[in-house]
């Protein structure tokens, strides 16, 4: 045991020493420039109207599903919701998990096998590494966003090819160039996975997603959309065709080996996509993060984003991290990303721009980032 502790005191001082310890911090009263809440529904009191209203058609619900989906935790309501979840998004069908880390590790540990080989983007989430890792197939790494080096990997892999991308990737903010991939994955006959958890919600009519948006529906294999973001509420589905669901009830054991999510979050999950398909809540997001790009300096490095993620590079977890805490003084709540989470060198800070941020808000924000950062 004395060991143990060791180790644990020599990893925790070693974060300590390199500016990198993660800690956990309760709600703050700052403005909030940093949920993934991109939307406003977690809070919105029109989204709880809605679900409060479904709620009453289901005097008898239960708290706990009781099980995992295939013994006592299965309901004609998560089927009924994973087909409409499916219809919206123009998908076949669709598998409900209960995050999209869990989807991830799901479809990654599953689908590919001994022999095959999976082609990841340099800058993909950490969910889809871990799920990469629990495989038995090469994996292949082409650089951010550059076709010619995803052609290389195409080129020299070798049985099933998978190829795997964010619509917009969760650290840059940045777009895939998606109808290139689509294509290359059809010339080397590869499977494409898109993971979408930062587009659903935002891109396209309804925010139906990019894949959706560019007409790319039956060029994609598979895509993971999760409700913990835009949709302001918990868990995730993979989209794709009937077969690819059957799959993944036999063998994804993040799926298979774990308790069903309660009534409660499928019908907060059925809600949200009735406030979703209610009205354009898209436009006034992407007004905001106009506004947000207009009234930066142009002396602040800030990457090219159309997304509500917007990254503003400032190298060194020492200079990120005090540059959060001056902005934060200021009212605001924004955090630093920092190495190991990202490369070192390329720390960062990653404002969210949310519809329940005002314009003035924003103003506020970037008078403030225009002094504190030089
Ligand atoms: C691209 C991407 N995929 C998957 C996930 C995991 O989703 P969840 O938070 O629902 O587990 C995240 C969350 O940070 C993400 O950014």
């Amino acid at each position: 045991m004395k060991s143990t502790q060791k180790f644990i005191s020599e990893n925790l001082a070693h974060r300590s020493e390199n500016n990198s310890l993660r800690s956990l911090k309760a709600e703050s009263n700052l403005i909030d420039f940093c949920s993934n809440d991109y939307l406003g529904f977690a809070k919105s009191g029109d989204l709880k109207i809605i679900f409060e209203q479904e709620l009453k058609k289901y005097p008898k619900y239960s708290m706990g599903s009781g099980g995992s989906r295939l013994l006592a935790g299965n309901s004609l309501f998560a089927e009924e919701l994973e087909q409409e979840i499916a219809n919206f998004h123009q998908s076949e069908a669709s598998l409900l998990f209960n995050s999209g880390y869990d989807a991830n590790i799901g479809i990654f540990s599953a689908l590919p096998q001994r022999g095959d080989t999976i082609i990841t983007d340099e800058y993909i989430h950490a969910s889809i590494i871990d799920g990469v890792r629990l495989n038995h197939a090469t994996r292949y790494v082409f650089k951010h966003n550059d076709m010619e080096s995803l052609e290389q990997k195409l080129k020299i892999a070798k049985g099933r090819i998978f190829i795997v991308v964010e619509s917009i990737y969760s650290m840059d903010g940045d777009k895939a160039p998606l109808k290139e991939i689509a294509s290359l994955a059809q010339k080397f006959d590869a499977a494409l996975i898109v993971d979408e958890a930062h587009a659903t919600g935002i891109f396209g009519e309804f925010g139906k997603g990019i894949v959706h948006k560019l007409g790319l529906c039956d060029q994609v294999f598979a895509r993971i959309i999760t409700f913990g973001k835009a949709l302001g509420t918990h868990g995730a589905a993979v989209l794709g065709n009937n077969d690819l669901r059957s799959f993944l009830i036999n063998f994804s054991r993040s799926f298979i080996y774990t308790t069903s999510a309660s009534f409660l979050s499928h019908l907060a999950i059925k809600s949200a996509y009735l406030h979703l398909d209610e009205k354009d809540h898209q436009s006034a997001l992407h007004e905001r993060i106009r506004h947000f790009r207009q009234n930066i300096d142009s002396t602040i490095k800030l990457l090219d984003s159309q997304s509500a993620i917007q990254i503003i590079l400032l190298p060194g977890n020492r200079e990120a991290r005090e540059a959060a805490l001056k902005i934060q003084e200021a009212g605001f709540d924004v955090r630093a990303i920092l190495s190991p989470s990202v490369a070192q060198g390329t720390e960062r800070l990653r404002i969210c721009l949310h519809n329940h941020n005002s314009m003035e808000d924003i103003s506020n924000l970037c008078i403030s980032l225009n002094q504190i950062i030089r």
